[in-house]
């Protein structure tokens, strides 16, 4: 919604508006550039107890883009009847609860919704399983299929011991590590085959139950994160991310909301944020985002054209780690160099091939430091010229939409965009970017729910 209110709303454009939050109202937690993205949790019991049962735990993300950073995942639910966790794998809950009423054998857990964390790198290989004990990190789908799934094993005591007498848990919340995601109910499934690795027998589990939740940005906070500024060779305006896009400097009721780069306390703020915090601490800066992307278009040759990105942190409490960025140009299907980010193209509709993943060169720039001077990277994009769609005017050049870890950048309004020198006036530019916008939101937002 963040999009199609900001950018258009704004300017007047009251049906669009309407119909917009109309479509977006109905699937909250949709994403047009993602719509089957969700992450999977999935118990597979593969064998009973005398009280109770033991099960592996998966979470898959199926999401393009979107990942989880340290400090981590959070996966809670709620017990249906009394049961508790005898021992743990490869995670741990953060409470024990309350377990007097054992005497000899003292469970891991006896909370009656408890939460789960994973277990750090380096933890001892006795206590580990497979895809455990990254910490709680999970990658996306297409940035590291091989990092996608996080596991633990897990040996519920007090619970049914046959298929039919067994509940499933219930009210299931994953944090990631802060809001965000809901979770259905969870649903038995055909038991999970699995495959031994010399592939020559498989076994299954003795029954399987899915839980899929899926992201909203705005469950996961009230404000964007993340805004957009724009320029280009033909014209030396800057148009800047507009102020207060995420937030206003307001010393009277917030006094502290933000970091003044020359402030001599600086230094100690700034240590004394210390891990990666799910609140961020801002810099000083007219829009107060987190996170800024500068599009400039360069360079102009005869055949192609020349973009530069730059992703700058203005968080001090975050070093983003893995990020990525998702683009949406109509000449993403001509892309002929991405200088020093990895790039993807996502295809969600099919033929549609406007939308670029794009992702930090690992060891090179895939680390996005905390705020300050290494909180930047950069990369250049060489897109060839398509002489049928190709030009400088009415805002084409720029980007339609952009998302930094799967969450909206907020655009500069369409009218203020940098337009060339003796190009048509201004009024009518707006009213044909508007048009554009209208037909991307359209077609993006609402045509494919
Ligand atoms: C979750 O994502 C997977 C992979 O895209 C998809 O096959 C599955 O249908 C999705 N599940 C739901 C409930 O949307
Ligand atoms: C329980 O297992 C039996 C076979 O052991 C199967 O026929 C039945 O469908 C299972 N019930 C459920 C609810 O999974
Ligand atoms: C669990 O969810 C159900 C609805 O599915 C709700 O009625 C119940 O209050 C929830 N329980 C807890 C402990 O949150
Ligand atoms: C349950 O989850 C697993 C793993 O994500 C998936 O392979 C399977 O298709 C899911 N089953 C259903 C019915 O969604
Ligand atoms: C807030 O205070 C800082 C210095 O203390 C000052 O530079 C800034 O202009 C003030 N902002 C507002 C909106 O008053
Ligand atoms: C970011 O990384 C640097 C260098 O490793 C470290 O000094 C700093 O404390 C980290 N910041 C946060 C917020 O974790
Ligand atoms: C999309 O465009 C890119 C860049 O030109 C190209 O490499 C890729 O094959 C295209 N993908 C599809 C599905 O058309
Ligand atoms: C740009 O990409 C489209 C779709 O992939 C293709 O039809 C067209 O020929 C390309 N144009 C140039 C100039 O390469
Ligand atoms: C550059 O674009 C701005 C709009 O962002 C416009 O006000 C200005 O007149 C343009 N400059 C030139 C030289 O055309
Ligand atoms: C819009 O452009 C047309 C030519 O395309 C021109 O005739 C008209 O005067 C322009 N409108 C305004 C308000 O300048």
């Amino acid at each position: 919604m963040g999009f199609c209110f900001r950018s258009i709303a704004s300017s007047g454009i009251v049906a669009v508006f309407l119909f917009c939050s109309l479509c977006f109202t109905s699937t909250d937690a949709f994403d047009p550039l993602d719509p089957n993205g969700n992450i999977t949790i999935k118990w597979d019991v593969i064998s009973w107890t005398p009280d109770g049962y033991v099960a592996v735990v998966t979470m898959y993300n199926f999401q393009q883009y979107r990942h989880i950073q340290a400090p981590g995942w959070t996966l809670g639910w709620t017990w249906a009847k009394k049961e508790v966790i005898w021992s743990m794998m490869g995670s741990q809950t953060t409470e024990q609860g309350d377990c007097s009423r054992f005497k000899s054998n003292i469970p891991h857990c006896c909370k009656k919704d408890p939460t789960v964390v994973d277990l750090l790198p380096g933890t001892p290989y006795n206590q580990q399983i497979a895809n455990c004990c990254k910490g709680g990190v999970i990658n996306s789908w297409v940035q590291d299929p091989a990092n996608f799934a996080s596991s633990f094993q897990v040996s519920v005591g007090a619970a049914g011991t046959t298929n039919k007498t067994v509940r499933l848990p219930r009210n299931f919340t994953l944090k990631a590590p802060g809001p965000g995601y809901t979770c259905g109910p969870a649903k038995i499934v055909k038991p999970t085959k699995f495959v031994s690795s010399d592939g020559r027998r498989i076994t299954q589990a003795m029954m399987t139950w899915n839980v899929t939740c899926t992201y909203s940005q705005f469950l996961a906070q009230k404000t964007p994160t993340c805004c957009v500024s724009l320029s280009s060779f033909y014209n030396d305006t800057i148009v800047p991310c507009q102020t207060c896009t995420c937030g206003c400097q307001n010393n009277k009721t917030q006094p502290g909301s933000c970091v003044d780069p020359n402030s001599p306390y600086l230094a100690s703020v700034v240590s004394g944020a210390g891990k990666n915090s799910y609140t961020p601490l801002v810099q000083c800066t007219s829009h107060m985002c987190p996170v800024r992307v500068h599009w400039h278009v360069k360079v102009n040759y005869k055949e192609y054209w020349r973009v530069k990105v730059t992703i700058t942190n203005f968080n001090y409490r975050m070093n983003y780690t893995q990020w990525n960025l998702v683009i949406q140009h109509p000449n993403f299907d001509n892309l002929t160099q991405s200088f020093s980010f990895n790039y993807k193209p996502l295809t969600p509709y099919g033929t549609i091939n406007d939308t670029a993943m794009l992702w930090g060169v690992k060891f090179y720039n895939d680390l996005l430091s905390q705020a300050g001077p290494l909180g930047n990277v950069q990369s250049e994009f060489l897109f060839r010229k398509d002489a049928s769609t190709f030009t400088f005017e009415k805002g084409w050049a720029f980007p339609r939409r952009i998302y930094f870890n799967g969450d909206n950048c907020v655009m500069p309004p369409p009218d203020a965009y940098p337009y060339l020198p003796n190009a048509s006036p201004r009024q009518n530019i707006s009213i044909l970017s508007l048009l554009l916008a209208l037909f991307v939101s359209l077609t993006f937002s609402c045509l494919y729910i």
